[in-house]
């Protein structure tokens, strides 16, 4: 078995995508159908950021049958975090993943702080566990939407940010700035910051794709302005959209009053994996971006 870096290349976009899709299908379920092509688009695109900016932590393992896996991870100041690790299911249990994932956290060698977005796979678990990272259950929260049901948000907030203000924020709540991250979200989210005398802080909200809302990212330095700005950010989802929030462990109450208020369901959502650091009161990160 071979590691290389991975390349912006069409080839390699389509093999890690095909083993995405076959990485997460349930046994005994039909392959999910290829992604829009606006969903592909946003997923192209995501594999070129990590690409251009981690060379060394987005790998593919290859042998002579073709690819067999992938990792993408990302270093940000002295956050170190992991996007992306998958394994053909025919290449499963052989110690591809493991490999992978070794080079992965090299890379992230010096880093005081790791987070992962882990899935409920026993087997990442174990990996991301031996690896020194503590694993807090998460929930997804998903379903239609009924804004009318959320209360107005109170205090000031605002739309859009400047970057260095979204990087102080970064730095206080998760220990590292987001950097280039936040102007790859810009392009496709829309952004409400708080600056008051009760707090900062931002969140992004993707709306531009047709099957699914998705908060992309909340950092605040407290739970007043976190709820403050999940409020205002459901309160301008058309009702009955379908929203998707990832990532919520126990410390984001507001975020599970407010979802559930607002009619989402909670489910389970694997782990939320930390390294050198508790969960903050005032984080939703992204399964991507961290
Ligand atoms: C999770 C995944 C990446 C692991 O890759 P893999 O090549 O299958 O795993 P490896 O063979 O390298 O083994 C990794 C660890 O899991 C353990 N493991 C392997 N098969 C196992 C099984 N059936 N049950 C429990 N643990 C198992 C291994 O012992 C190893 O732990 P160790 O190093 O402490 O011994 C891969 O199975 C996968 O793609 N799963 C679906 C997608 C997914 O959930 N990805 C993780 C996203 S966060």
């Amino acid at each position: 078995m071979i590691l290389r870096p991975l390349r912006d290349t069409a080839d390699d976009l389509a093999d890690v995508q095909r083993i995405t899709t076959a990485a997460f299908a349930a046994p005994g379920v039909p392959p999910e159908p290829p992604p829009a092509p606006a969903r592909q688009a946003r997923l192209d695109a995501l594999h070129r950021h990590f690409v251009r900016h981690d060379p060394d932590g987005s790998l593919i393992a290859y042998d002579a049958s073709g690819a067999l896996g992938a990792v993408v991870a990302s270093r940000r100041e002295s956050v170190w975090g992991l996007s992306l690790l998958v394994v053909a299911p025919e290449a499963q249990g052989k110690g591809v993943g493991r490999a992978l994932l070794d080079r992965a956290l090299a890379y992230g060698e010096g880093c005081a702080r790791g987070i992962i977005s882990g899935s409920l796979d026993p087997r990442a678990a174990r990996a991301y566990w031996a690896a020194g990272f503590a694993l807090h259950p998460a929930i997804r929260l998903e379903g239609a939407l009924d804004p009318a049901r959320l209360p107005t948000p109170g205090g000031p907030l605002s739309e859009g940010g400047d970057p260095d203000f979204l990087d102080a924020v970064d730095r206080q709540v998760r220990g590292g700035a987001h950097g280039p991250d936040h102007a790859e979200l810009l392009r496709d989210c829309r952004l409400l910051t708080v600056d008051a005398a009760d707090g900062r802080g931002y969140c992004f909200i993707d709306m531009s794709l047709p099957d699914k809302v998705e908060l992309m990212g909340l950092c605040a330095t407290t739970d007043a302005v976190a709820a403050r700005l999940l409020t205002a950010a459901l309160r301008d989802v058309p009702a009955g959209r379908n929203v998707k929030i990832s990532n919520v462990t126990a410390e984001q109450r507001w975020a599970v009053d407010i979802a559930l208020t607002a009619g989402l369901q909670p489910e389970p959502g694997g782990y939320l994996c930390l390294r050198g650091m508790r969960p903050p009161v005032g984080f939703v990160p992204t399964g991507k971006y961290l």
